[in-house]
């Protein structure tokens, strides 16, 4: 009976001895971790009180366990069994890991990276786990602004492309007033960003603007104002300018060339002309005086051929504006 108590008294002591030396910890990180797109970002995870997790397993997964977004164990990195998506891309980060500090880095992280993280730590009779958010941000771009006539009514669209997380999108009049779009649309963009789109009845002459900003309060803001008829200048319109105005300069300035070619030509005759007229004079005194006549003459008719075709340098000024009277007819319709 006495040995009976006796090996009940030793088995308890044994098993108080043994769970003082399995080392109770507790896994911690942040709540959460901002990061912009394409930026790289460590995720926090520690063990408290401070001890070396050289020898336990550490699996980070985001909230479905398998397949893994890093897995350490065994003393290593083990990449057999890895989500696709994080191939290449993770490190965990082994400087600080002998005081159980052992943060993962993501580099390159996109729209898809963003969702909870766990940190699961186990050693050989313990283990617990700790969760992180990632959100990834990303800013949008430069709203643009531009009119168009839209089941016959005249209205302004605002658009912007490229938010994380999902934009909403504000229009302002010039004094500061808040105008209600009549029509809004966002929509995910293939690589998980979010795109914008509002409509607002197009409003008397004023100076419009167009505020989009996401949750995390990054925003980008454009103006425009709307002339007197009402219309901001659109994409529309360039297109004309490119369309209407650079070929019709393209037809003056050919013109120009070659009007210029046909005055040297004119010249050149003229010249030929004179030049005869300068052989025949050598010849003789007489007759030099006789073909003094006719070559003024000679001159007269060149002269006159010339201002036939009216390129003396006033008429050439006057033409060349013509065109441009309905040019900036154009341009600024
Ligand atoms: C991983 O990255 C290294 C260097 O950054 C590169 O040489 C290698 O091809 C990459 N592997 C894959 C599968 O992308
Ligand atoms: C490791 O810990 C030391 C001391 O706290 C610190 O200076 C160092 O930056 C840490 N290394 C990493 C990679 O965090
Ligand atoms: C980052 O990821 C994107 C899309 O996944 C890719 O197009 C880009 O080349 C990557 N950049 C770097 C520096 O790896
Ligand atoms: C991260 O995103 C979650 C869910 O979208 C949100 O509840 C949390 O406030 C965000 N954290 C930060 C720091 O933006
Ligand atoms: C166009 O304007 C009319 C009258 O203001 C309005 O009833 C109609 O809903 C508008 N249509 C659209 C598509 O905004
Ligand atoms: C625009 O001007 C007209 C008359 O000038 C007025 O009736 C209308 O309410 C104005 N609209 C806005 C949006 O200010
Ligand atoms: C239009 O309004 C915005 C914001 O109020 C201002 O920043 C911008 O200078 C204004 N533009 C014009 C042309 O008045």
């Amino acid at each position: 009976m006495a040995s009976i108590m006796y090996l009940i008294v030793i088995f308890i002591l044994s098993s108080i001895y043994k769970e003082s030396l399995s080392v109770r910890f507790k896994v911690s990180s942040t709540q959460s971790v901002v990061a912009a797109l394409g930026s790289d970002v460590v995720l926090p995870c520690r063990l408290t009180p401070e001890m070396n997790a050289e020898k336990m397993e550490i699996r980070w997964f985001k909230p479905m366990y398998q397949p893994y977004v890093h897995l350490y164990i065994n003393g290593k990195d083990d990449y057999s069994i890895q989500m696709p998506q994080f191939t290449n891309r993770t490190e965990l980060i082994k400087e600080n890991i002998t005081r159980g500090v052992f943060p993962l880095r993501i580099r390159n992280v996109t729209a898809q990276d963003s969702g909870e993280y766990y940190c699961f730590v186990e050693s050989s009779d313990h283990h617990g786990r700790t969760i992180v958010q990632l959100n990834v941000t990303a800013v949008g771009s430069l709203p643009v602004i531009f009119s168009k006539t839209y089941e016959s009514n005249d209205t302004a669209i605002c658009e912007s492309y490229g938010w994380l997380p999902e934009a909403s999108l504000i229009w302002t009049d010039n004094l500061g007033n808040q105008v209600i779009p009549s029509k809004e649309k966002v929509f995910k963009d293939e690589n998980s960003c979010y795109c914008i789109m509002s409509i607002i009845s197009l409003p008397n002459a004023s100076n419009i603007t167009c505020t989009v900003s996401n949750s995390v309060k990054q925003s980008q803001q454009s103006s425009k104002q709307i002339l007197e008829t009402g219309h901001p200048e659109t994409c529309r319109d360039l297109y004309s300018r490119y369309v209407v105005f650079y070929p019709c300069l393209a037809v003056i300035l050919l013109s120009c060339g070659c009007i210029c070619l046909l005055l040297k030509r004119l010249r050149t005759k003229d010249e030929e002309i004179r030049s005869k007229d300068d052989v025949i004079r050598t010849k003789d005194d007489v007759i030099k005086q006789l073909r003094a006549a006719q070559c003024d003459s000679v001159n007269g008719i060149s002269a006159a051929g010339i201002s036939h075709y009216g390129w003396n340098s006033s008429d050439h000024v006057t033409y060349g504006n013509v065109p441009s009277v309905p040019l900036n007819g154009i341009s600024s319709a």
